[in-house]
């Protein structure tokens, strides 16, 4: 950690209070007893494993031994050829891999194609908000998860952020298309993909120092209780939070909403007897996972600073200046990760935002007619809008990719 980051981490919360944080979201505290019963669960029972103690075996297996052999190169390259769901895998993988693939691509036997369907023209029509929340608000939370914070930072990509984020935007763009899980989508592609992406990566950080001294002791990256506090950043903030903006939504689009991201859990490799059956499960989930691994690190606070800068830089061709990206990051996440984030307050525009943004969400529901919305929302709409259409051109460039090392250096 540089000067830079040491200084920004006390910014982050102060001394004293940075210290209690970082206290709170150890990995100790992240791994205290598992009470989430799987009767809430997609599968209705489990095994009552603590999934902090669950990984991918089989997925995580078969990437050591890909790693080990030197295939990666080969296998990136063919990998790059495979991007329809109905597109048979390219024939020249290594036998053992395709064989895994082939069964991982099946959807389990609960996929609801008409879920799936309506939950995608619901992705299509909440776009906006979506990408919104899972971009930028996903991205801030992600940076206050420690363990995630830290595994993206010492890991290959944590080198070059830029790359990331348009990898993993193509991940969410995929989930979020219309034609998500129909035969010429890609989010089983992506999910795959991404399953296989997370194996390498429990196989390569451990050999990292600076993962390895600063995991507090966990000694496998990314067990299934870290997937599912990600997973919790995604379809269960983002759901709260359009709630919170007041949002019209039937509960048959929050039911095909939820769907779309359990079937998705289960091409992530989560096992069913995790991932939530009903909104109420996943809350409770949540409250149990999430919210007490928030908190501060010098490489949250890093990654935060390069890709609010990134997003500035993308989102400002007109001018658009850093404090209305921090304004809108900390409007999204609220004032509790802003802070543990190290995102710099905006005074004039955190206040511009929070008076604007519902109105701009009234108008977009046809709540409101247009003369009621003051004409500075649409300089905050306009920047989400480039936001969203930076990534989606960015993500059509690149291509998710197994990592063979770590970050350099
Ligand atoms: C890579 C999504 C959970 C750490 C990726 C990628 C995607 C993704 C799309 C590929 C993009 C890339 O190669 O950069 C997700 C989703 C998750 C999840 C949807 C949960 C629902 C996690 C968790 C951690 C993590 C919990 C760590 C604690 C990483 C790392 C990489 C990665 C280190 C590799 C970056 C590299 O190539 O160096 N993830 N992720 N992810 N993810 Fe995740």
């Amino acid at each position: 950690m540089d000067e830079l980051s040491r200084r920004k981490m006390l910014l982050a919360g102060g001394t004293l209070g940075a210290l209690g944080v970082l206290g709170a979201a150890s990995p100790a505290r992240a791994g205290s007893a598992w009470s989430w019963a799987a009767s809430g669960s997609v599968a209705g029972s489990g095994t009552g494993s603590d999934p902090h103690w669950v990984w991918d075996e089989e997925a995580d297996q078969l990437l050591a031994t890909v790693i080990e052999r030197g295939d990666v190169p080969k296998v990136n390259k063919l990998l790059r050829t495979w991007t329809r769901n109905d597109q048979p895998l390219p024939g020249e993988l290594p036998t053992d891999l395709r064989e895994f693939m082939d069964t991982a691509r099946h959807l389990p036997t609960w996929a609801d194609r008409d879920k799936l369907d309506r939950a995608a023209r619901f992705n299509e029509t909440r776009g906006f908000y979506l990408n919104v929340l899972n971009g930028i608000g996903g991205g801030m939370l992600s940076t206050a998860i420690p363990r995630e914070a830290r595994a993206v930072y010492y890991s290959k990509g944590g080198a070059d952020m830029e790359d990331r984020v348009a990898k993993t935007s193509k991940l969410g763009f995929a989930v979020g298309a219309l034609n998500a899980y129909q035969p010429g989508g890609s989010i089983v592609v992506e999910a795959v993909k991404t399953r296989l992406v997370h194996a390498a990566v429990r196989h390569l950080l451990p050999k990292s120092p600076g993962w390895s001294g600063t995991s507090g002791g966990q000694k496998i990256p990314i067990s299934l209780a870290d997937m599912l506090v990600t997973w919790h950043t995604l379809p269960t903030f983002a759901m709260r939070r359009m709630r919170d903006w007041d949002v019209p939504i039937s509960s048959a689009d929050s039911a095909a909403y939820l769907h779309i991201w359990q079937v998705t859990a289960h091409l992530l490799g989560i096992r069913d007897e995790y991932v939530p059956a009903t909104w109420d499960a996943a809350d409770a989930q949540s409250e149990q996972l999430l919210d007490p691994v928030l908190g501060p690190t010098p490489e949250g606070v890093e990654l935060t600073d390069i890709l609010l800068r990134q997003l500035a830089e993308q989102t400002s061709p007109g001018g658009l200046d850093r404090p209305l990206v921090n304004a809108l990051a900390r409007y999204l996440v609220g004032n509790q990760v802003a802070d543990w984030d190290g995102i710099p307050r905006a005074p004039f525009w955190d206040a511009t935002i929070k008076t604007v943004w519902p109105k701009l969400v009234a108008f977009r529901e046809g709540l409101i007619k247009l003369p009621l919305v003051p004409q500075i929302a649409w300089t905050i709409d306009e920047a989400a809008r480039q936001y969203i259409l930076f990534y989606l051109s960015k993500g059509r460039e690149v291509h998710i990719e197994i990592p063979d090392t770590n970050r350099p250096g």
